[in-house]
C-alpha cells in the first residue's frame, strides 16, 4: 500500500486519485499503514485524501477502483503453506506447487465473496487485484467481475526491463513478446523499432549471465529454449535443488515475513517510531533477501541493486487507473481472460499477456504461439486452477485431491491425499472439504 500511495503522490495531472480508502479487517494493522501513508504524503499539498475503516461494505460504496490485496490466514497461513509441502519433500512455496494450491484453497472461496460484494455495491469499478495466486484468483473473480478484474504481477515488467537493460535498449521503448500464466511464463522476443533483438541476447553468453534469469538458469538452457523464462520457472526447471535448499532453510520464506511483519507492527505500537522509516527498512529487507535459496543453488550472488528499487507493482498500478480512467492508451504485460489468445486454452482462462489498455478496460493482443515445453506446463497448471476453482465451489475434497496429484511438482497421489489431509489439519479455513 504505501508504494502504490506513493506513485499516487507522484501524479499531479488531472482527474488523478484524490481519495484512498484503506480497509482491513485488522484495526491495528489499519492505524500502522494509515500512519505510514500519513508521513508520504506529509509535504505534498494535493496528497490523495486518505480513510480507514474496518467495514468492507463502507469502503466499497462509489470506489471507481478496487484494489484487492488480502493474505487469508496470514503469514502464518503461508508459513503453513510451505512447511507441509516440504516436509512431504514437494515444492513449499507461495503461489507455485503444492504451497500455491493449498494458498488458493483458501482464498478462492474469500475471493468469490470479496467479488460478489463488488459486483453489487460497485458495479462500475475496475478491480486491481494484487492477491495471489494471481491468476488464479484473478479468475476466480472474473466469474462474477467479468473482465472488470485485472490481475497485476511486477515479475513480467521486471524481466522486460532487465533483458532491455542487457541488450542496451530503452524498456520504455520495447515491445515484448510475453505469454503464459502469472509465475509461468516466458519472453519469446523483445522488439526495438521492430526488431527482435532476443536472438542477439541468446547468442551471447556473457550479456545472458550479466542479469538476474540468465544467471539462474544459465546461458545453455536459454539459448536452447529460444526464450528466457519467468524467475519462477526456476522452481519447476532446477526443483529438486530447490527443494533441498528451502529444506535446509532455517525458515521457510513465510516464517521470515511472518516474524518480520511482526517486528514492524511491535516497532509500530511504540510512541515515537518514525512510520516511514521503519516501512523502507522493512521493504528493504524483504526485497534483498527475495528468492535468496534460488539464488543461492544457481550460484548467482546478490540481487542488482536496479531489482531492489520499487517501480514495479505500483508504476503497473498506476499506469492501469491512468490508462482506463484517462483513456491514455498504454500495453502492459496483464492477467486478464483469454478471448482467442493463447488457443490451448479456453476464452475464459485468464491468462499473463500484454494487454492494450484504454478506458474500455485490457485488451489482449497477439503474441507468438507458446512452443510445446510451455503448452505442457501451462495446460497442466490451468487444469491444476480448474481444479482448485471447481473444489472452492462444491467443496470436493476429491477434487481438491485432484488439484494437487495433477500438479506437475507433486510425484504421486498418495501424496496428494497426505498434504490435503495434513493441511486440512492446519488450517481452519479448508473445514468447507468434506470428507466424503
Ligand atoms: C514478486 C512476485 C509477487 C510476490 C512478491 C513478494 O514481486 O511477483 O507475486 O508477492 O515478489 O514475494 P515475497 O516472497 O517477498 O512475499
Ligand atoms: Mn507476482
Amino acid at each position: 500500500m504505501p508504494l502504490v500511495y506513493g506513485a499516487l503522490l507522484g501524479d499531479h495531472a488531472e482527474g488523478r486519485v484524490s481519495r484512498v480508502t484503506l480497509y482491513d479487517t485488522d484495526a491495528d494493522r489499519l492505524t500502522a499503514v494509515a500512519r505510514v501513508l500519513a508521513e508520504q504524503g506529509r509535504d505534498i499539498a494535493d496528497a490523495p485524501v486518505v480513510v480507514a475503516t474496518t467495514e468492507l461494505d463502507e469502503a466499497l460504496r462509489g470506489a471507481d477502483f478496487v484494489f484487492s490485496a488480502i493474505r487469508v490466514g496470514g503469514l502464518a497461513g503461508r508459513a503453513a503453506d510451505e512447511r507441509v509441502a516440504l516436509d512431504e519433500g514437494v515444492l513449499g512455496q507461495e503461489t507455485v506447487g503444492a504451497g500455491g494450491i493449498a494458498y488458493g484453497l483458501r482464498t478462492v472461496p474469500v475471493a468469490l465473496g470479496l467479488a460478489r460484494r463488488i459486483a453489487r455495491l460497485a458495479p462500475r469499478a475496475w478491480v486491481i487485484n494484487f492477491t495471489n495466486p494471481a491468476g488464479l484468483v484473478t479468475e476466480a473473480m472474473s466469474r462474477h467481475l467479468g473482465d472488470r478484474v485485472i490481475g497485476i504481477c511486477d515479475s513480467p515488467v521486471g524481466l522486460g526491463r532487465r533483458i532491455a537493460r542487457a541488450l542496451g535498449a530503452d524498456p520504455d521503448r520495447a515491445w515484448i513478446d510475453y505469454a503464459g500464466l502469472n509465475h509461468l511464463g516466458w519472453v519469446r522476443g523483445l522488439y526495438v523499432d521492430g526488431r527482435d533483438e532476443l536472438p542477439r541476447l541468446l547468442d551471447d553468453p556473457k550479456l545472458l549471465e550479466s542479469f538476474e534469469e540468465g544467471r539462474l538458469f544459465g546461458a545453455e538452457l536459454l539459448r536452447s529454449l529460444g526464450a528466457i523464462p519467468n524467475e519462477y520457472l526456476h522452481y519447476y526447471y532446477v526443483n529438486r535443488e530447490a527443494v533441498r535448499a528451502y529444506q535446509k532453510a532455517e525458515r521457510t520464506r513465510g516464517a521470515f515475513l511472518q516474524d518480520q511483519q511482526e517486528g514492524f507492527y511491535a516497532r509500530m505500537r511504540e510512541p515515537g517510531t518514525p512510520a516511514r522509516e521503519t516501512w523502507d527498512r522493512t521493504r528493504a529487507e524483504r526485497e534483498a533477501t527475495y528468492m535468496a535459496e534460488n539464488r543461492e543453488v544457481a550460484g548467482a550472488g546478490a540481487r542488482e541493486a536496479s531489482d531492489l528499487e520499487s517501480g514495479g507493482y505500483e508504476q503497473v498500478a498506476l499506469a492501469l487507473m491512468r490508462a482506463v480512467a484517462r483513456n491514455e492508451r498504454t500495453s502492459l504485460i496483464l492477467n486478464v481472460r483469454n478471448r482467442t489468445t493463447l488457443p490451448v486454452l479456453d476464452a475464459d482462462a485468464v491468462v499473463e499477456v500484454p494487454c492494450l489498455v484504454d478506458a474500455n478496460g485490457a485488451h489482449p493482443v497477439s503474441v507468438s504461439p507458446l512452443p510445446y515445453h510451455a503448452v505442457g506446463l501451462v495446460t497442466a497448471v490451468k487444469a491444476v486452477e480448474r481444479a482448485v476453482l471447481e473444489a472452492a465451489e462444491s467443496g470436493s475434497r476429491a477434487t481438491a485431491v485432484q488439484a494437487f496429484a495433477l500438479h506437475p511438482l507433486v510425484d504421486s497421489v498418495t501424496v496428494a491425499r497426505r498434504l490435503l489431509d495434513r493441511y486440512t489439519e492446519v488450517h481452519p479455513g479448508l473445514a468447507y472439504l468434506d470428507r466424503a
